[in-house]
This record gives C-alpha cells, sequence and structure tokens, in this order.
C-alpha cells in the first residue's frame, strides 16, 4: 500500500460516523495518517474503540471513540459536543453509518422499515450536520461529507428505503451546500463501491461471488474502503476542495456510467 505524503489535514478535527468497520474505518485511518484528530462514532462498542486505538497506535493521531447511534438525535448531538469539548472544533464531518436495510418490494415496505431508513440516512445526517454547521461557521472552514450510494441514483430494486434516503441525503448535501458556500463550509457526496467487511466474510465463504462482483465493475475489480475510497474523502476534506461544493463524486471504478446489474430475489421477504 503507498503510504500518502502526511499532514494534508493536520490540527484538523474530524467525526466519522460508523468509523468501526468497513469504508468509516478507512476513512478513519486515512484522516488519522494525513494528521487528523479523529473521533470514531460507531454504534458497535468492540470495533469502535478498537479503530480508536489503532489510529492512536498505528498514526500516532489524536482520536476517541464515542459509542453512538445515528438514529438517535440526543447521540448524534452528544457526538458533536464530544469533539467540541475534546478538540475545541469541527472541521470535518464524514456522514458514513449505515445498517437499516431490508429487501422487499415497493408494495410491502412498512412504515417501520422506511422510518429507520430515513432515521439511519436522512435524519442522522441532518442533525450532525445542524449541530456542527456552527462550529464550522464560526471558524469559517468546514467539510461535510455524506455517503450516499449508486443504489438510489440508479433506483435498485427492492431497497426503496436505502434508495431514497440515499437520495434525500444527496438533496441535502446540495441545498446545505448552496445555503452555506458564503461560509467557508462546503457540503459534498461520495457514492463509493467497496468491499466491506461484511462482503469479505461473505466473499472468503463465496469466492466466486466476489470474482462476478469484480469482473461487473469496469476497472474489474470492487474497490478497497481505505486505498481507494478514502483519499476521495481526504481530499473532499482538504484545503484542494475549497471550491467544489454540492457535488457528488462516484468512487466506484466508473460503476455508475452504465449502471450495476441488480436484480435480487424479492419473492421472500426479509
Ligand atoms: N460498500 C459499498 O460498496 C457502498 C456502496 C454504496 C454506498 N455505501 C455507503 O457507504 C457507507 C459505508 O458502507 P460500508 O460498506 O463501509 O458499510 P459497513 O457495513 O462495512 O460499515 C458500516 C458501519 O456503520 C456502523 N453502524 C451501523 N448502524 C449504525 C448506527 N445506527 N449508528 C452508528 N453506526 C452504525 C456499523 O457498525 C459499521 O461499523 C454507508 O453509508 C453505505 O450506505 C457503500
Amino acid at each position: 500500500m503507498s503510504v500518502p505524503a502526511p499532514g494534508r489535514l493536520a490540527g484538523r478535527v474530524a467525526v466519522v460516523t460508523g468509523a468501526g468497520d468497513g469504508i468509516g474505518r478507512g476513512v478513519a485511518r486515512r484522516f488519522a495518517a494525513e494528521g487528523a484528530r479523529v473521533l470514531v462514532a460507531e454504534l458497535n462498542a468492540e470495533s469502535g474503540a478498537a479503530v480508536a486505538r489503532e489510529l492512536a497506535d498505528e498514526f500516532g493521531a489524536e482520536a476517541r471513540f464515542v459509542r453512538t447511534d445515528v438514529t438517535d438525535k440526543a447521540q448524534v448531538h452528544g457526538m458533536v459536543a464530544a469533539a467540541v469539548e475534546a478538540w475545541g472544533a469541527v472541521d470535518v464531518l464524514v456522514n458514513n453509518a449505515w445498517g437499516a436495510g431490508t429487501v422487499s418490494r415497493v408494495e410491502t415496505k412498512t412504515d417501520e422499515q422506511l422510518a429507520r431508513g430515513f432515521a439511519m440516512g436522512y435524519y442522522g445526517p441532518l442533525w450532525a450536520m445542524q449541530a456542527a454547521f456552527p462550529h464550522m461557521k464560526e471558524r469559517g472552514w468546514g467539510r461535510v461529507i455524506n455517503m450516499c450510494s449508486l443504489n438510489g441514483v440508479n433506483a435498485h430494486m427492492g431497497t426503496l428505503e436505502y434508495n431514497s434516503a440515499k437520495e434525500a441525503l444527496r438533496t441535502l448535501t446540495r441545498t446545505a451546500a448552496r445555503e452555506w458556500a458564503p461560509t467557508g463550509v462546503v457540503v459534498n457526496a461520495i457514492c463509493p463501491g467497496a468491499k466491506s467487511a461484511a462482503f469479505r466474510r461473505m466473499a472468503s465463504e463465496h469466492p466466486e461471488i466476489e470474482a462476478a462482483a469484480d469482473r461487473a465493475n469496469p476497472m474489474g475489480r470492487l474497490g478497497d474502503p481505505e486505498t481507494d475510497i478514502a483519499p476521495v474523502a481526504v481530499f473532499l476534506a482538504s484545503e484542494d476542495a475549497r471550491y467544489l461544493t454540492g457535488n457528488t463524486l462516484f468512487a466506484d471504478g466508473g460503476a455508475h456510467i452504465n449502471g450495476v446489474a441488480w436484480t435480487p430475489d424479492l419473492d421472500g421477504e426479509q
């Protein structure tokens, strides 16, 4: 793995939700490598604490874990307050956590499934942005990065609450970008394509599924959270992104160009 030159985020305070695994962990690691102080906001206490430890041990970073359920407004406010209390600022907010999906047809989705999807994918990020923005505005500098999805852009079957919440998050991204443009706070989205920890666990038992996913990607491989997706987040979090706002960056090896074949079995409810 090539290691980038250190320091592009030196002194910045970053909050990364869902940083205990997958893309969030990759982003937290790259941010730490670039000199950021990182608040690992994660539902899973074991993985969250472990990532905060590895940021300190491997990169010498200042890192803290705060157990956070992003579907709980008070906990989201507590997450932002913890960063401000520890380091006096929130410069970078990465809304990355997700863990609420079901696969079933539109006509059978329940209010509970939709409400949970929106709590996870829309309200959690919104509450975090509302809480972080005054601190960013005060310093005249801020970066918000929202993890969205090709599932929403391409309207994949079976995942209505995911698609809808992620597309609502992209609209929130553009609305906040427009409203906050004069303040020095830029707001962008990433639609990633990467092998999450869950995908890797599944692939260890079903290598043929991994091979098919790799073949389906224009670049011949599904991405890596730390080496393919996190560098895009580092760029968006850095000074280099100061004139870029309201954008969606597709970090997916070109998968969005022609779309992804997505034909889930919708006969059984989950
Ligand atoms: N992996 C991909 O290819 C892909 C594609 C499109 C979009 N995304 C988006 O990127 C983000 C990260 O995906 P990933 O593949 O790394 O997922 P992942 O499942 O590997 O990691 C998600 C993390 O979020 C945490 N989490 C779950 N519920 C939470 C909650 N209520 N509060 C706080 N933390 C919670 C999990 O414990 C986990 O650590 C998600 O928003 C996802 O929708 C990923």
